[in-house]
């Protein structure tokens, strides 16, 4: 259920990496209810084609195109297919991610490499290779997905942490950059968004509920949730949104947040 009308991205052409499932796939499916063709993008060509016909059974709004972030001649192609099958690209949606939980000292330097290298340089060689692509369009917009943990100290998460900080810092020097060119760059920083493969990984076993007992809002956010502020922000009614992420975690990461309303909850 959206409150925008139907035909607010009608024309557009979004290209969202790790758009095959999660926050990524909630934010492809509201694209397209609002009248957008998407590019799905991440490893597995098997996923994609099977997320791409859940949202256009014809494939005329939705195909998938396999490439890993991290390799620039494949992301090169996915983009090359893309602009063949839809004609070019308005809208980037920077979502690929990889996270698991692990303690910093026993954090191999190859698996800090691995996640800053999808999080960070792959929305930095996105947002490059189709920034040709942008230039031409008069709607441009990339949207990069961070996380609550880019600002606040999270224990187990100091590589997603610094990925999603620096993921930050590039949407604010690449609107800084390419404001003038007519391409806006803004940010979603999620909190915990229920049913995603990320929460699967980072939540305790058991520990679902009590979570939720110290969040304000006494529920995690959904991928439908994060499909919406993805509209507006892609949408002309933020034509004046640029370099900003915006937070979208019902106020779970202010501080003493948790040990307010767990209290308050009795836990
Ligand atoms: C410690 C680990 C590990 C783990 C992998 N590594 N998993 N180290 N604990 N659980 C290490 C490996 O040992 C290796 O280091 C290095 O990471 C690279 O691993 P590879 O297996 O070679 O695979 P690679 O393709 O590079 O990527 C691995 C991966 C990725 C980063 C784990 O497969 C992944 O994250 N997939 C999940 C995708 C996902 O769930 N995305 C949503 C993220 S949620 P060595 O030294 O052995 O070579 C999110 C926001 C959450 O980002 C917000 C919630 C609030």
């Amino acid at each position: 259920m959206s409150i925008f009308k139907d035909d607010i991205l009608a024309g557009r052409v979004a290209l969202i990496t790790g758009g095959g499932s999660g926050i990524n796939f909630g934010i492809a499916r509201a694209l397209v209810a609002h009248g957008a063709k998407v590019a799905l993008v991440s490893r597995t060509q098997e996923k994609l084609d099977k997320a791409a016909a859940e949202l256009s059974p014809d494939g005329s709004q939705a195909r998938g195109f396999a490439a890993d972030v991290r390799d620039a001649d494949a992301l090169q192609a996915a983009i090359d297919q893309t602009v063949a099958a839809f004609g070019g690209i308005d809208i980037l949606v920077n979502g690929a991610a990889g996270n698991f939980l692990a303690p910093a000292a026993q954090l191999s330097t190859n698996a800090f490499k691995s996640v800053m290298d999808i999080d960070t340089r792959g929305t930095f060689n996105a947002a490059r290779l189709c920034f040709p692509h942008l230039c031409k369009s008069e709607h441009a917009v990339i949207l990069n997905i961070s996380a609550t943990q880019a600002f606040m100290p999270t224990p187990l998460q100091a590589h997603p942490g610094a990925a999603k900080a620096a993921i930050d810092k590039l949407t604010e020097d690449l609107g800084l950059e390419w404001g003038p060119l007519g391409i806006r760059v803004v940010g979603i920083a999620p909190g915990g968004v229920e049913g995603t493969e990320g929460m699967k990984r980072l939540l305790p076993p058991g520990m679902e509920d009590k979570m939720k007992k110290a969040l304000p809002l006494g529920r995690f956010t959904t991928t439908d949730e994060i499909g919406q502020v993805a509209v507006f922000l892609v949408s002309d009614a933020a034509c004046y949104v640029t370099g900003a992420t915006l937070v979208v975690d019902g106020a779970s990461a202010m501080p003493l947040s948790g040990v307010f309303w767990g209290m308050m909850r009795g836990m």
